[in-house]
């Protein structure tokens, strides 16, 4: 289970609480943005995250830029991208069982890294619902 990770100027500190977390629990985890300028682009960094999940080279994704906004608007603009912001806990949530999300996003300047580790944990232990909810994903790549 490999994820791929990317953020932003905005977003570079609480990526790196991401990554220790995610390496703590021995996962996989390719930090794509492994240089920030305070230039950059949040549309460079989300595309470089959705070509590594087209491209099978991560099974999901995650994104930080100040608010979460950008980024998330820049990578749903690809088809099979389902990027969720976890804003609280049940968003966390619903954005695994509801939503299937294949890429969570985060605000670095809108929430704390224990917040968004702690949303993080929920997403990853909750499970895709399917059913009702199916219908509703396959339309969305019409
Ligand atoms: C960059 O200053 C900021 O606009 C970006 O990180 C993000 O918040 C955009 O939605």
């Amino acid at each position: 289970m490999k994820i791929a990770i990317a953020s932003d100027h905005g977003g570079v500190e609480l990526k790196k609480n991401i990554i220790n977390f995610l390496q703590n629990q021995n996962l996989e985890v390719a930090d794509m943005s492994p240089v920030n300028d305070g230039l950059d682009d949040y549309p460079n960094f989300a595309e470089i995250v959705v070509k590594e999940l087209a491209e099978k080279r991560a099974d999901w994704g995650i994104l930080i830029c100040g608010t979460g906004i950008g980024i998330s608007i820049a990578a749903n603009r690809h088809k099979g991208i389902r990027a969720a912001i976890l804003y609280d806990n049940f968003t966390a949530e619903s954005a695994k069982v509801h939503n299937n999300a294949n890429i969570v996003v985060f605000g670095g300047r809108t929430m704390t890294a224990e917040q968004a580790i702690e949303r993080l944990k929920i997403f990853m232990n909750s499970r895709y619902e399917g059913g009702r909810h199916e219908q509703r994903l396959c339309k969305l790549d019409k």
